[in-house]
Protein backbone atom coordinates (compact mmCIF):
# COMPACT_ATOMS: atom_id res chain seq x y z
CA UNK A 1 0.00 0.00 0.00
CA UNK A 2 1.64 3.32 -0.84
CA UNK A 3 2.40 6.13 1.62
CA UNK A 4 -0.32 8.21 1.00
CA UNK A 5 -3.39 5.73 1.38
CA UNK A 6 -1.47 4.46 4.69
CA UNK A 7 -1.41 8.32 5.97
CA UNK A 8 -5.25 8.61 5.14
CA UNK A 9 -5.84 5.42 6.83
CA UNK A 10 -4.34 6.83 10.01
CA UNK A 11 -5.85 9.99 9.94
CA UNK A 12 -9.53 8.21 9.09
CA UNK A 13 -9.58 6.56 12.64
CA UNK A 14 -8.95 9.77 14.30
CA UNK A 15 -12.00 11.83 12.10
CA UNK A 16 -15.21 12.05 14.19
CA UNK A 17 -17.05 11.47 11.35
CA UNK A 18 -15.82 8.36 10.32
CA UNK A 19 -17.19 4.98 11.58
CA UNK A 20 -15.35 1.82 10.64
CA UNK A 21 -16.27 -1.27 12.54
CA UNK A 22 -14.65 -4.67 11.39
CA UNK A 23 -17.14 -7.28 10.30
CA UNK A 24 -15.95 -10.32 13.17
CA UNK A 25 -16.50 -7.25 15.65
CA UNK A 26 -19.78 -6.02 14.24
CA UNK A 27 -21.15 -10.36 14.04
CA UNK A 28 -20.25 -10.99 17.45
CA UNK A 29 -20.73 -7.96 19.17
CA UNK A 30 -23.36 -5.57 17.70
CA UNK A 31 -22.85 -2.25 16.58
CA UNK A 32 -23.58 -0.25 19.73
CA UNK A 33 -25.31 3.17 17.24
CA UNK A 34 -27.48 0.66 15.78
CA UNK A 35 -30.79 2.57 16.14
CA UNK A 36 -29.29 5.22 17.99
CA UNK A 37 -27.65 7.05 15.25
CA UNK A 38 -29.02 10.23 15.53
CA UNK A 39 -29.34 10.37 19.75
CA UNK A 40 -26.31 9.20 20.13
CA UNK A 41 -23.59 9.83 16.74
CA UNK A 42 -25.69 12.74 15.65
CA UNK A 43 -26.98 14.71 18.71
CA UNK A 44 -30.16 15.66 16.11
CA UNK A 45 -33.74 13.94 15.41
CA UNK A 46 -33.47 13.98 11.74
CA UNK A 47 -34.40 11.77 8.82
CA UNK A 48 -30.89 10.17 7.78
CA UNK A 49 -30.22 9.39 4.30
CA UNK A 50 -27.69 6.86 3.07
CA UNK A 51 -25.48 7.05 -0.22
CA UNK A 52 -24.46 3.79 -1.06
CA UNK A 53 -21.25 3.28 -2.97
CA UNK A 54 -20.78 6.93 -2.22
CA UNK A 55 -16.87 6.72 -3.30
CA UNK A 56 -15.81 10.61 -2.59
CA UNK A 57 -19.26 10.98 -1.04
CA UNK A 58 -20.22 14.14 -3.15
CA UNK A 59 -23.86 13.61 -2.85
CA UNK A 60 -23.26 12.83 1.19
CA UNK A 61 -21.84 15.84 1.61
CA UNK A 62 -23.86 17.98 -0.96
CA UNK A 63 -27.18 17.15 -0.07
CA UNK A 64 -26.25 17.83 3.66
CA UNK A 65 -24.89 21.08 2.98
CA UNK A 66 -28.46 21.80 1.17
CA UNK A 67 -30.74 20.02 3.57
CA UNK A 68 -29.49 21.05 7.43
CA UNK A 69 -32.75 19.40 8.61
CA UNK A 70 -31.46 15.50 7.45
CA UNK A 71 -28.84 13.55 8.16
CA UNK A 72 -26.50 11.79 5.62
CA UNK A 73 -24.35 9.01 5.92
CA UNK A 74 -22.19 7.79 3.11
CA UNK A 75 -21.48 4.20 2.80
CA UNK A 76 -18.62 2.42 0.83
CA UNK A 77 -15.71 -0.24 1.54
CA UNK A 78 -12.78 2.13 -0.19
CA UNK A 79 -11.72 4.06 2.56
CA UNK A 80 -9.19 6.07 0.18
CA UNK A 81 -12.22 7.51 -1.37
CA UNK A 82 -14.27 8.20 1.38
CA UNK A 83 -11.25 10.28 3.26
CA UNK A 84 -11.83 13.16 0.23
CA UNK A 85 -15.58 13.73 1.26
CA UNK A 86 -15.24 13.08 5.34
CA UNK A 87 -12.52 15.72 5.02
CA UNK A 88 -14.45 18.01 3.01
CA UNK A 89 -17.25 17.93 6.08
CA UNK A 90 -14.94 18.20 8.64
CA UNK A 91 -12.93 21.09 7.12
CA UNK A 92 -16.21 22.81 6.54
CA UNK A 93 -18.06 22.31 9.57
CA UNK A 94 -21.23 20.02 7.56
CA UNK A 95 -22.24 18.42 10.71
CA UNK A 96 -24.70 16.70 9.28
CA UNK A 97 -22.72 14.48 7.06
CA UNK A 98 -20.73 11.06 8.36
CA UNK A 99 -19.17 8.10 6.59
CA UNK A 100 -19.37 4.35 7.18
CA UNK A 101 -16.80 2.28 5.73
CA UNK A 102 -18.53 -1.45 5.46
CA UNK A 103 -19.97 -3.75 2.79
CA UNK A 104 -23.23 -2.56 1.90
CA UNK A 105 -24.47 -6.36 1.74
CA UNK A 106 -23.74 -5.44 6.24
CA UNK A 107 -25.99 -2.67 6.35
CA UNK A 108 -29.00 -4.33 8.45
CA UNK A 109 -26.21 -4.76 11.19
CA UNK A 110 -25.50 -1.30 11.35
CA UNK A 111 -29.46 0.65 11.05
CA UNK A 112 -32.33 -0.66 12.82
CA UNK A 113 -35.74 -0.94 11.77
CA UNK A 114 -37.38 2.11 10.21
CA UNK A 115 -33.74 3.82 11.02
CA UNK A 116 -33.65 4.85 7.31
CA UNK A 117 -36.01 7.48 5.41
CA UNK A 118 -34.17 7.67 2.08
CA UNK A 119 -31.20 6.34 0.02
CA UNK A 120 -29.30 7.48 -2.85
CA UNK A 121 -27.38 4.94 -4.91
CA UNK A 122 -24.95 6.98 -7.28
CA UNK A 123 -23.60 5.39 -10.23
CA UNK A 124 -23.14 2.13 -9.03
CA UNK A 125 -21.08 -0.80 -11.33
CA UNK A 126 -24.76 -2.18 -12.87
CA UNK A 127 -23.60 -5.67 -12.32
CA UNK A 128 -24.75 -6.90 -15.78
CA UNK A 129 -24.23 -10.42 -15.18
CA UNK A 130 -24.76 -11.12 -11.29
CA UNK A 131 -28.27 -10.22 -9.95
CA UNK A 132 -27.61 -10.83 -6.71
CA UNK A 133 -24.88 -7.82 -6.77
CA UNK A 134 -26.94 -5.27 -8.52
CA UNK A 135 -27.74 -2.54 -5.88
CA UNK A 136 -31.47 -2.13 -7.28
CA UNK A 137 -32.05 -5.63 -7.17
CA UNK A 138 -35.10 -7.54 -5.13
CA UNK A 139 -32.29 -9.08 -3.29
CA UNK A 140 -31.15 -5.32 -2.04
CA UNK A 141 -34.86 -3.63 -2.10
CA UNK A 142 -35.64 -6.79 0.78
CA UNK A 143 -32.37 -5.92 2.71
CA UNK A 144 -33.43 -1.90 2.26
CA UNK A 145 -36.68 -2.82 3.61
CA UNK A 146 -35.19 -4.33 7.10
CA UNK A 147 -34.03 -0.31 7.57
CA UNK A 148 -36.59 1.87 5.55
CA UNK A 149 -40.44 1.97 6.30
CA UNK A 150 -42.48 1.37 2.92
CA UNK A 151 -42.72 4.77 2.62
CA UNK A 152 -38.94 5.30 2.38
CA UNK A 153 -37.47 6.34 -1.34
CA UNK A 154 -34.63 4.85 -3.28
CA UNK A 155 -32.74 7.01 -5.45
CA UNK A 156 -30.72 5.80 -8.75
CA UNK A 157 -28.34 8.00 -10.42
CA UNK A 158 -27.13 6.34 -13.56
CA UNK A 159 -24.93 6.44 -16.74
CA UNK A 160 -26.50 2.91 -17.24
CA UNK A 161 -29.04 2.47 -19.65
CA UNK A 162 -29.12 -1.53 -18.69
CA UNK A 163 -29.76 -0.86 -14.86
CA UNK A 164 -31.55 2.19 -15.37
CA UNK A 165 -34.24 0.02 -17.37
CA UNK A 166 -34.18 -2.88 -15.47
CA UNK A 167 -35.04 -0.62 -12.18
CA UNK A 168 -37.79 1.05 -13.84
CA UNK A 169 -38.61 -2.43 -15.28
CA UNK A 170 -38.56 -3.99 -11.50
CA UNK A 171 -40.61 -0.91 -10.11
CA UNK A 172 -43.42 -1.66 -12.94
CA UNK A 173 -43.72 -4.60 -11.91
CA UNK A 174 -44.21 -4.95 -8.28
CA UNK A 175 -45.93 -1.68 -8.41
CA UNK A 176 -43.31 0.56 -6.27
CA UNK A 177 -44.27 3.95 -6.86
CA UNK A 178 -42.22 5.75 -9.11
CA UNK A 179 -42.10 9.20 -8.15
CA UNK A 180 -39.78 10.61 -10.90
CA UNK A 181 -37.92 9.32 -13.94
CA UNK A 182 -35.32 10.78 -16.96
CA UNK A 183 -33.56 8.92 -19.24
CA UNK A 184 -31.36 12.35 -19.83
CA UNK A 185 -31.32 14.28 -16.79
CA UNK A 186 -29.37 17.78 -18.19
CA UNK A 187 -31.64 17.35 -21.35
CA UNK A 188 -34.49 18.53 -18.73
CA UNK A 189 -33.16 22.35 -18.16
CA UNK A 190 -33.75 21.54 -14.26
CA UNK A 191 -31.15 23.57 -11.88
CA UNK A 192 -31.14 21.46 -8.55
CA UNK A 193 -29.60 19.10 -6.21
CA UNK A 194 -29.46 16.20 -8.94
CA UNK A 195 -27.71 18.41 -11.59
CA UNK A 196 -26.11 20.54 -9.27
CA UNK A 197 -24.36 17.57 -7.85
CA UNK A 198 -21.96 15.80 -9.67
CA UNK A 199 -20.18 12.62 -8.74
CA UNK A 200 -16.05 11.82 -10.05
CA UNK A 201 -17.66 8.69 -11.55
CA UNK A 202 -20.48 11.21 -13.16
CA UNK A 203 -17.84 13.42 -14.29
CA UNK A 204 -15.96 10.44 -16.24
CA UNK A 205 -19.25 9.50 -18.05
CA UNK A 206 -19.95 13.12 -18.89
CA UNK A 207 -16.73 13.70 -20.29
CA UNK A 208 -17.46 10.46 -22.42
CA UNK A 209 -20.66 12.04 -23.94
CA UNK A 210 -23.08 9.25 -22.18
CA UNK A 211 -26.25 10.51 -20.61
CA UNK A 212 -27.64 10.33 -17.39
CA UNK A 213 -30.41 8.80 -15.98
CA UNK A 214 -32.20 8.80 -12.70
CA UNK A 215 -35.19 6.81 -11.13
CA UNK A 216 -36.80 7.77 -7.57
CA UNK A 217 -39.73 4.91 -6.17
CA UNK A 218 -40.69 3.99 -3.18
CA UNK A 219 -39.62 1.17 -1.40
CA UNK A 220 -43.30 -0.64 -0.58
CA UNK A 221 -43.85 -3.66 1.42
CA UNK A 222 -45.46 -5.86 -1.24
CA UNK A 223 -43.49 -8.93 -2.53
CA UNK A 224 -41.54 -8.39 -4.99
CA UNK A 225 -40.33 -10.66 -8.00
CA UNK A 226 -37.56 -9.97 -10.42
CA UNK A 227 -38.46 -8.23 -13.89
CA UNK A 228 -37.54 -10.28 -17.37
CA UNK A 229 -34.54 -9.02 -18.94
CA UNK A 230 -34.07 -11.34 -21.33
CA UNK A 231 -34.58 -8.53 -24.01
CA UNK A 232 -32.84 -6.10 -22.40
CA UNK A 233 -29.26 -5.07 -23.91
CA UNK A 234 -26.51 -4.70 -22.17
CA UNK A 235 -24.41 -1.35 -21.89
CA UNK A 236 -21.88 -1.78 -25.01
CA UNK A 237 -18.85 0.67 -23.38
CA UNK A 238 -18.00 -0.98 -20.04
CA UNK A 239 -15.65 -3.33 -21.61
CA UNK A 240 -13.03 -0.30 -22.08
CA UNK A 241 -10.88 0.91 -19.58
CA UNK A 242 -11.44 4.47 -18.39
CA UNK A 243 -9.78 5.00 -15.13
CA UNK A 244 -6.55 4.97 -13.83
CA UNK A 245 -6.38 0.94 -12.50
CA UNK A 246 -5.15 2.26 -8.87
CA UNK A 247 -8.38 3.54 -8.50
CA UNK A 248 -9.74 0.40 -8.45
CA UNK A 249 -8.01 -1.54 -5.36
CA UNK A 250 -10.17 -2.66 -3.02
CA UNK A 251 -8.82 -0.13 -0.21
C1 LIG B 1 -18.50 2.99 -9.64
S1 LIG B 1 -18.04 3.57 -8.07
C2 LIG B 1 -19.08 5.00 -7.84
C3 LIG B 1 -18.58 5.89 -6.74
C4 LIG B 1 -19.39 7.19 -6.55
N1 LIG B 1 -20.74 6.92 -6.15
C5 LIG B 1 -19.34 8.05 -7.78
O1 LIG B 1 -20.38 8.19 -8.45
O2 LIG B 1 -18.27 8.62 -8.07
C6 LIG B 1 -18.83 2.38 -7.03
C7 LIG B 1 -18.46 2.47 -5.57
O3 LIG B 1 -19.22 1.52 -4.85
C8 LIG B 1 -18.39 0.89 -3.91
N2 LIG B 1 -18.95 -0.46 -3.68
C9 LIG B 1 -19.26 -1.36 -4.63
N3 LIG B 1 -19.79 -2.45 -4.07
C10 LIG B 1 -19.82 -2.23 -2.73
C11 LIG B 1 -20.25 -2.98 -1.62
N4 LIG B 1 -20.78 -4.18 -1.78
N5 LIG B 1 -20.13 -2.44 -0.40
C12 LIG B 1 -19.59 -1.19 -0.23
N6 LIG B 1 -19.17 -0.44 -1.25
C13 LIG B 1 -19.28 -0.94 -2.49
C14 LIG B 1 -17.01 0.86 -4.53
O4 LIG B 1 -16.01 0.77 -3.55
C15 LIG B 1 -17.00 2.18 -5.29
O5 LIG B 1 -16.45 3.23 -4.52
Amino acid sequence: MGKNKLKKFAEMERMENVVQCPRDILLSEGFPLKGHWNDNFFHAPRPITLELGCGKGEYTVGLARQAADKNFIGIDIKGARMYTGAKDALDNKVENAAFLRTEIELIDNFFDKDEISEIWITFPDPQMRKVNKRLTSTRFINAYRKIMPPSGIINLKTDSPFLFEYTRRLATLNNLEIIEQTSDLYADGRDDALTQIKTFYELQWLSRGKTIKYISFRIGDNPLQEPDTEDLEKDDYRAVPRFNPAEHSMI
